[in-house]
């Protein structure tokens, strides 16, 4: 199995798997806050709410439209 990092802890995952939902099932619903602190998470799905904005290898990107790959470190919280 291959591995990525999130918020430094090591993940197996399945190539080209959605990040999303790698989140989501590894009891991760918060990808982000808001500025007044409450919690957020992807709405949509499909990369319009962009509420899941997460930091990939120093990039903020949508986790739902990312595929994971080998190697790939994750941190949430993205602004
Ligand atoms: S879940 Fe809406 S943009 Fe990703």
């Amino acid at each position: 199995m291959k591995q990525i990092l999130i918020n430094g802890k090591p993940q197996e995952i399945e190539e080209g798997a959605s990040l999303l939902v790698l989140l989501l099932n590894n009891g991760q619903p918060t990808q982000r806050h808001s500025v007044s602190g409450a919690n957020r998470c992807g709405i949509c799905g499909m990369g319009i709410c962009f509420e899941c904005r997460v930091t990939v290898d120093g990039k903020v990107v949508r986790a739902c439209q990312t595929g994971c790959h080998e190697g790939m470190e994750v941190w949430t919280d993205a602004r």
